[in-house]
């Protein structure tokens, strides 16, 4: 997803935009850009690649202004180039726009344009912003973009300058997040705070189709027919390093080890003085949820695998049958919904542009849909009858590991709060889930003190060219993200399968030596896992088992085992979750990879 920071204030526009530009990295992206207004000049500058590659550029130069726009691009119309970087100009080089998003109907403009005897310089849609925003400039930035606003189809956020306003950059959005930071005597944009945290704590979003007026001494915000709109102003309350490593090599070593407050945060709150759940963020009422026939869990990668997970204790809990579906392929199979259906999608970001259009397609259809999402004010939040915030605080490394654990918390959560409005778990049983639940933090707290094997075995294994990775019941899941997070992070052809399935042709896959991590803590059906076990080793596997401290069941079928504390089986994953996403990152790292941003992937996908 791209970065996107707009500035007007006292400061040096270009050092608070590049600044703001470095916090909004890790978001993904492969080209950079900034534009500086100074004296009636729009002064651009734009790179492929790393924002390395834009600041070698900006040394070379003078780029003096109080007023910048800046933007990290992550490409999805036109290659990563110099010319496809924004900032884009008209052809008179008076408006720049920087924009995060897709114009849907960018072709039908640029032929317009072209048939008007524009040269279009990218192939970018982006460019077509700029070319209809200064042909409807009279003197007046923000009328012009609500103009052409009204013209363009899909998802965007678009930030904006001209020559003529020294005192104002003009954004607006539409489907994808913006927040205002509100200074003293300077006032930002950006695609989330850490663009601006730095220098204000003090935020609004922005909401749909909003068109926001930023100058130094103060913020206008508009609908698109220019009719002025009242907003809330919040406080950023995430201290600074939060989104710093503090200390760590990479964001994401130091998420794993966030994850115990993670599920402390998610469940703060959230129990009531008899050791219940309250969710008060689902505002459907009781009575609405006790119609409630059906559920269906929709989300991306990881989330998916938490949706897997939430399936085994809704289903156990509320006895409501729960389909866990990739949202890119949800809508397409024109599922049965209605007002008996409950929808939960899982977003950490709550901008995946699969899961919005299936929370979109839900809402179309008349199900309730609650969100599950670590950002406050996302779209999908938004565009959701009710949502349940994680509280994992700022996800900065591209592979989510303490957002991952905290949705599988709220899975949780939501199943015993349902299973207590439809009592189909009395008030003792919720109790005594909670508790165990309470315990888990300090459970992880602890096993995070034990990876020093894991990291040992990473180096190990860091050259195999393919990893399998098994698991039964919950353990299934679990399988499946830690097989995604070696993907993902090393680039290995890693796979998850439930265990019981190895036999009926990935057993194939398997040959001397080959690495095959099995979830195998305790649980009803680890007799037969353990026959899996067996089986893999028969041909020549190297057995990594994470098997449950004291269990001995399973030793004799390990080449390497790994210990995990005990709990009930069902809330497991909390826990053998974690030295898979160890194991990954370490691979990553001895591979001399990037752990923070994996070649390829952006932290949240806002394209479909
Ligand atoms: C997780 O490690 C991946 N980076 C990816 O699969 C991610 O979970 C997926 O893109 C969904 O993102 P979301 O939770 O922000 O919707």
């Amino acid at each position: 997803m791209c970065g996107i920071v707009g500035y007007v204030g006292e400061q040096a526009g270009l050092e608070v935009v590049v600044e703001g530009l470095r916090r909004l990295e890790y978001r993904g992206y492969d080209s950079a850009g900034v534009a500086v207004l100074d004296g009636g000049r729009l002064q651009v500058e734009r790179r492929a690649g790393k924002l390395a590659n834009l600041e070698k550029a900006l040394a070379e130069r003078s780029l003096p202004g109080t007023l910048a726009i800046g933007h990290t691009r992550w490409a999805t119309h036109g290659p990563p180039t110099d010319r496809n970087a924004h900032p884009h100009l008209d052809a008179a080089g008076a408006v720049a726009v920087v924009h995060n998003g897709t114009i849907e109907n960018f072709e039908v403009l640029v032929d317009r344009l072209e048939r008007d005897g524009v040269v279009m310089q990218s192939d970018t849609d982006t460019e077509v912003v700029a070319h209809l925003v200064a042909r409807a400039y009279d003197g007046d930035l923000a009328a012009a973009v609500r103009a052409v606003c009204r013209e363009l189809e899909g998802s965007f956020v678009l930030v904006l300058a001209h020559r003529d306003e020294p005192d104002l950059v003009v954004a607006a959005r539409r489907n994808l997040p913006l927040v205002i930071g509100l200074g003293d005597g300077e006032n930002f944009v950006g695609s989330d705070v850490t663009a601006f945290i730095a220098h204000t704590r003090e935020a609004r979003v922005v909401e749909q189709d909003q068109v926001v007026e930023v100058r130094r001494g103060g913020v206008t915000v508009t609908d698109l027919d220019g009719a002025v709109v009242e907003g809330e102003t919040y406080h950023v309350d995430w201290d600074t390093d939060a989104a710093e490593k503090g200390g760590y090599e990479f964001f994401m070593l130091k998420e794993i080890e966030e994850q115990p407050q993670a599920v402390r945060d998610t469940l703060g709150g959230r129990l009531t003085p008899e050791g219940l759940v309250h969710l008060d963020e689902l505002s459907m009422s009781d009575e609405d949820l006790r119609g409630i026939e059906q559920v269906f869990v929709i989300a991306c990668g990881s989330s998916y695998h938490s949706g897997l997970i939430g399936k085994y204790a809704v289903e156990r809990w509320c006895r409501l049958p729960v389909q866990v579906e990739m949202a890119s392929e949800f809508r397409y199979r024109d599922p049965v919904l209605g007002r008996n259906t409950l929808v939960i999608a899982i977003s950490q970001s709550g901008e995946t542009a699969d899961t919005l259009e299936a929370v979109r397609h839900a809402r179309s259809q008349r199900a309730w849909v609650l969100a599950v999402t670590n950002t406050l004010g996302s779209t999908i939040s938004r565009e959701s009858d009710a949502a349940l915030y994680t509280r994992a605080g700022p996800e900065v490394a591209v592979a989510s590991t303490k957002a991952v654990i905290a949705q599988i918390t709220a899975m949780y959560l939501v199943g015993l709060y349902l299973s207590g409005i439809r009592g189909t778990r009395d008030a003792d049983e919720v109790r005594a889930h909670l508790r165990d639940l309470q315990e888990i933090p300090d459970l992880i707290a602890e096993l995070l003190t034990r990876m020093e094997p894991v990291r040992a075995l990473a180096r190990e294994i860091a050259d195999e060219p393919r990893v399998l990775f098994l698991g039964r019941h919950v353990g299934y899941p679990i399988a499946l993200e830690g097989a995604l997070k070696l993907k993902e992070l090393a680039y290995v052809s890693a796979e998850g399968y439930p265990a019981g399935e190895i036999k009926h042709g990935p057993i194939a896959l398997v040959d001397q030596g080959t690495p095959v991590v099995v979830i195998a803590t305790r649980h009803a059906l680890q007799a037969k896992l353990l026959n899996n076990v067996q089986e893999v080793r028969a041909r020549g596997a190297r057995t990594i088992v994470l098997a449950t401290d004291g269990d001995e069941s399973a030793v004799a079928h390990a080449d390497v085992l790994l210990r995990i504390p005990d709990t009930k089986s069902l809330l497991a994953p909390l826990l053998t979750i974690v030295p898979l996403q160890v194991l990954s990152a370490e691979v990553a790292r001895a591979r001399g990879l990037d752990v923070d941003q994996p070649r390829n992937l952006a932290k949240s996908v806002t394209v479909e």
